[in-house]
C-alpha cells in the first residue's frame, strides 16, 4: 500500500492503483532505478543491477572496475562522472566546471502531497489519497542538494515527479538544466508517440519505433505551442488502444519544454522531460532553490484507452481547481467568426436574441471591444472600452444580455501590448526586449515582461478594473504570439537567460491571483486556439479553446489527438459558419453539431443569418446537448475508431455508473456501395440490458460490446451518427 521503504535492501517500493514504481540506494549511494510497470509485490529487485566489466564503459571507483554509471540504471542522472547517456540536469560551479556528482542522503514519507512552490501541479484533497517520497541527494564536494519528489496516487496508476535544487554551499551555482525527471528503461522494444501540428492543425498522433540515439520534441517558443505538445508516451510495440504496456509523460508546464528518449549501446532508454535547457541558465546563489515543473507519469496495460482515462480522472478531478471543476459548462456563442471586429452593442445583441430564443446560456463578447481595435494592428494593452463601438460600455450590454437570460463573458489578451497603444508609449521598456536590438513583431504584437513585478502589478490591475467594471462570468484569455529577442530590462546579464521561465513563474502568479480573486468567474485559456492546451494551463483554468480551426473533419483529428491526454471537459467545440473560415469546406450543420457535441459546446457564427429550419435544427441541437451534457463533461471516454487510420471516427462516452452512454459516428467521404461496418462499443456494463433512446430497441451490454451496432448506411459526404443508451431497471 502506498510508499513503503525495505531498510535491509534500501529499496522504495511505490504502488499506484494498479501499477508499481521501485528504486535504490546502491552501496555508494547512487540511486539506481528498478522498475516501473503492472503492479507487483515487494522485491528485492536490487538483484536486476549486475556489475560487469564493458569496454569503455569508465570506473567511478578505481578500485571496483565491475561498476560503472553508464551501465547502471539511474533515477535522476548526473552529468560527469562515467555515464555518457543525458544527464537529468547539469551545474556549472564558479571554477567553470559542470561535473557533480549526488550520492543519497536522506528520505522521508509524507502523507498526501506538499504544494509546488509557484507552479501549477496536481493536488491531492485528502491526506489519505497520495503519499510522497522525497529523497535527498547531496553533491558533497558544492553542497548542492537535491530533493527528489515522486507522489503515488492510491486510486490511478499515476506517480507525479519533480525535483528541486536548493544551494547549501557557499559558492554560486548556474544550473545549465534541470530536468523535471528521467526514467532508464531495461530495453528499447517500444515505439514513442507524441501530438505534433501547427497552428489550425494542433496535436496530430506521431507513432514511430525507438531507433538508436535521442529522439525528442521540444518547444522553444515560450509556450508550449501549437507545434508539439508536452506530453510523450512509450508504447510496447504491440501496443494498441486498448490492449498493451503504455507509458506516459505530460509535463505540467506552459513554456518552453522539451522530452525526449535515448536509446543507448545496451539498447536501453533513458526517457527524461522538463524546462528545455536550450537558452535557460538559473543561476542559484548560496541559500537559493530552484523548483522543477511536475511531471505525471501514467502506466497503463489496457492500452492508450486505459492511459487516457487515467488522465482524464486526474486532470479533471486533482489538476483542475475552483468551483467550475464539478459544474457543467454553460453552451455559449462568441461573436469572433460572427462579426471579427466590426459589431456594435446592437449587433451583439441581435446575437444574443436568437441565442436565447435558442436555449443558449453564454454571450461571449471576443475580442475588439477595446481601446481603437478595429483590426488586429493596435490597442493591446489599453483595456478601455471603445464607447464607438459599444456606447453604454460593458454594463449596458451586460444588462441587455442577461435580461435575455444569458451570461455575459468576455475575451481578453493580457500578456500582450500593441506598439500602437497608450500603454506601449508610456513603458516601452515593459515588453521581452533585448538591448540595442530591434524587436520583431508577431500579429503586430510584442509580449509584456511578465517576469518583472511592477508589470505583473500593472496588469493585474487592469484585469481587476476590467472584470468587475460589469458583471461578467466567463472570461477567455488569449494569447497569439510566440517570444523572439528573449530578454528583460529588469534582469541582471548573467540572468538574462532566466527570463523565459521566469515569464512563466509570473504568468502563473498571476493567474494565481486573478482566479482566485474571481473564484465565480469560469476562465477559459486561449493561445491562437491550442496553442497553449497543456496541463499547466489547466491548473488555472479548467477549460481550453481546442483550436482555431473550427471545420467539423479537421476538428475529428484535432480532438481525438487532444483526448490522448486531455478530457472532454475541458475542450472548447464550436459550431460555425460554413463554408469554414480556415479551410472552405462546407458540411451539414449536424455533423458540425456532432462533433462540437464532444466537448463543452458553443456555436460561433452570426445566429441571425441561420435559415428557420436551421434555427430549429440548433434549437433541437443545445436541448440534445443539455440532456447528454454531464455526461460528456463527467463520463468516461471511449475511442472506437481513428480518424487517423480511415474513413471513418468514432467514440461514445459511458456514465461513472455505466447506465447511460452515448456514441458519435462520423463518415469522412462518400462510398457507393460500401461494406457493412460494425460498431464495437466500449466501457458497457456486460450484465446490464441497455436500450437506444430513439428506437427503444434494447441490446445486451455484452452484445453491445462483443457483437456491436451496425454503423449506419449514409449516403453523401460528411455524415454522422449519435446514440444514445440507457440500461433497463
Ligand atoms: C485567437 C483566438 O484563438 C480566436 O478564437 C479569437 O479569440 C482571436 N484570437 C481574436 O483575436
Amino acid at each position: 500500500m502506498g510508499i513503503t521503504y525495505d531498510e535491509a535492501q534500501r529499496i522504495f517500493h511505490l504502488d499506484a492503483g494498479d501499477s508499481s514504481y521501485c528504486c535504490h540506494v546502491a552501496g555508494d549511494g547512487y540511486l539506481a532505478h528498478l522498475y516501473w510497470g503492472k503492479r507487483i509485490r515487494p522485491a528485492n529487485l536490487s538483484r536486476l543491477i549486475s556489475p560487469l566489466i564493458r569496454a569503455f564503459a569508465p570506473n567511478p571507483d578505481p578500485v571496483n572496475i565491475l561498476f560503472s554509471l553508464d551501465t547502471f540504471p539511474r533515477e535522476y542522472p548526473a552529468y560527469g562522472n562515467t555515464d555518457f547517456r543525458h544527464p537529468a540536469f547539469q551545474v556549472q560551479l564558479e571554477n567553470g566546471s559542470t561535473i557533480t556528482n549526488l550520492r543519497y542522503a536522506a528520505h522521508r514519507i509524507l502523507k498526501g502531497k506538499p504544494k509546488l512552490e509557484g507552479l501549477p501541479a496536481t493536488y491531492a484533497e485528502r491526506d489519505d489519497e497520495a503519499q510522497t517520497l522525497e529523497i535527498e541527494m547531496v553533491d558533497a564536494l558544492t553542497g548542492l542538494k537535491v530533493i527528489l519528489s515522486y507522489t503515488a496516487y492510491e486510486a490511478f496508476n499515476a506517480i507525479t515527479r519533480s525535483a528541486r535544487f536548493v544551494n547549501e554551499g557557499n559558492q554560486k551555482l548556474t544550473l545549465l538544466s534541470a530536468l523535471s525527471a528521467s526514467v532508464d528503461f531495461h530495453d528499447a522494444d517500444y515505439e514513442l508517440l507524441h501530438l505534433s501540428g501547427a497552428w489550425a492543425r494542433e496535436r496530430n498522433i506521431e507513432r514511430r519505433p525507438l531507433a538508436p540515439g535521442m529522439q525528442s520534441i521540444e518547444s522553444r517558443r515560450g509556450a508550449s505551442s501549437h507545434q508539439q505538445n508536452p506530453f510523450i508516451a512509450l508504447l510496447r510495440e504491440c501496443a494498441s488502444e486498448d490492449h498493451g504496456e503504455v507509458y506516459g509523460f505530460s509535463l505540467v508546464y506552459s513554456g518552453n519544454f522539451v522530452a525526449q528518449a535515448e536509446v543507448d549501446q545496451y539498447a536501453t532508454t533513458r526517457v527524461s522531460t522538463g524546462i528545455n535547457p536550450f537558452d535557460f541558465t538559473w543561476l542559484l546563489e548560496p541559500g537559493q532553490s530552484f523548483q522543477t515543473p511536475e511531471v505525471v507519469m501514467v502506466y497503463s496495460d489496457a492500452g492508450l484507452g486505459g492511459m487516457s482515462r487515467t488522465y482524464h480522472h486526474l486532470y479533471r478531478t486533482r489538476l483542475c481547481r475552483g468551483e467550475h471543476r464539478d459544474k457543467e459548462r454553460p453552451i455559449l456563442v462568441n461573436n469572433w467568426e460572427a462579426t471579427y471586429f466590426n459589431f456594435t452593442t446592437d449587433s451583439l445583441v441581435k446575437i444574443a436574441e436568437i441565442a436565447s430564443v435558442l436555449g443558449i446560456e453564454l454571450f461571449v463578447l471576443d475580442d475588439g471591444w477595446f481601446g481603437k481595435r478595429k483590426d488586429d494592428t493596435s490597442s493591446l494593452g489599453d483595456w478601455v472600452v471603445d464607447t464607438n463601438k459599444l456606447p453604454g460600455g460593458l454594463g449596458e450590454l451586460a444588462d441587455r444580455v442577461r435580461s435575455l437570460g444569458l451570461e455575459l463573458g468576455l475575451w481578453v489578451e493580457p500578456e500582450m501590448v500593441s506598439p500602437d497603444s497608450d500603454l506601449y508609449r508610456a513603458h516601452p521598456d515593459w515588453c521581452i526586449s533585448v538591448p540595442d536590438r530591434s524587436r520583431s513583431v508577431s500579429r503586430s504584437q510584442l509580449t509584456l515582461d511578465l517576469s518583472r513585478q511592477d508589470v505583473r502589478d500593472a496588469i493585474l490591475d487592469m484585469l481587476m478594473r476590467v472584470i468587475s467594471s460589469a458583471p461578467i462570468s466567463y472570461v477567455k484569455w488569449d494569447m497569439n504570439r510566440h517570444m523572439t529577442e528573449i530578454g528583460s530590462a529588469g534582469l541582471p546579464p548573467e540572468r538574462q537567460r532566466e527570463t523565459a521561465h521566469r515569464y512563466m513563474l509570473g504568468l502563473y502568479h498571476i493567474l494565481e491571483e486573478i482566479t482566485a480573486a474571481f473564484p465565480h468567474i469560469l476562465f477559459e485559456s486561449c493561445s491562437g486556439g491550442g496553442g497553449r492546451f497543456d496541463p499547466g494551463m489547466l491548473y488555472y483554468m479548467p477549460q481550453t479553446w481546442t483550436s482555431d480551426n473550427t471545420d467539423a473533419i479537421a476538428r475529428l483529428k484535432i480532438q481525438y489527438a487532444t483526448s490522448l491526454v486531455y478530457p472532454s471537459i475541458t475542450m472548447g467545440a464550436h459550431v460555425s459558419a460554413v463554408p469554414n473560415h480556415q479551410n472552405q469546406r462546407s458540411t451539414p450543420i449536424e455533423i458540425r453539431n456532432h462533433v462540437a457535441m464532444a466537448g463543452n459546446l458553443g456555436y460561433e457564427l452570426d445566429l441571425t443569418k441561420l435559415t428557420e429550419p436551421e434555427k430549429r435544427t440548433v434549437k433541437k441541437q443545445v436541448a440534445t446537448y443539455k440532456e447528454i451534457r454531464h455526461l460528456v463533461q463527467f463520463g468516461d471516454f471511449y475511442r472506437l475508431l481513428s480518424p487517423f487510420e480511415g474513413n471513418e471516427t468514432a467514440w461514445m462516452f459511458v456514465s461513472e455508473d455505466r447506465t447511460a452512454a452515448f456514441v458519435s459516428y462520423f463518415r469522412v467521404l462518400a462510398e457507393a456501395n460500401p461494406p457493412m461496418g460494425r460498431l464495437r462499443l466500449k466501457g458497457l456494463d456486460p450484465k446490464l440490458d441497455y436500450s437506444l433512446v430513439k428506437t427503444g430497441q434494447t441490446f445486451g451490454g455484452d452484445e453491445l460490446m462483443e457483437v456491436g451496432l451496425n454503423a449506419p448506411y449514409l449516403l453523401g459526404d460528411f455524415q454522422s451518427a449519435t446514440w444514445r443508451l440507457e440500461a433497463k431497471e
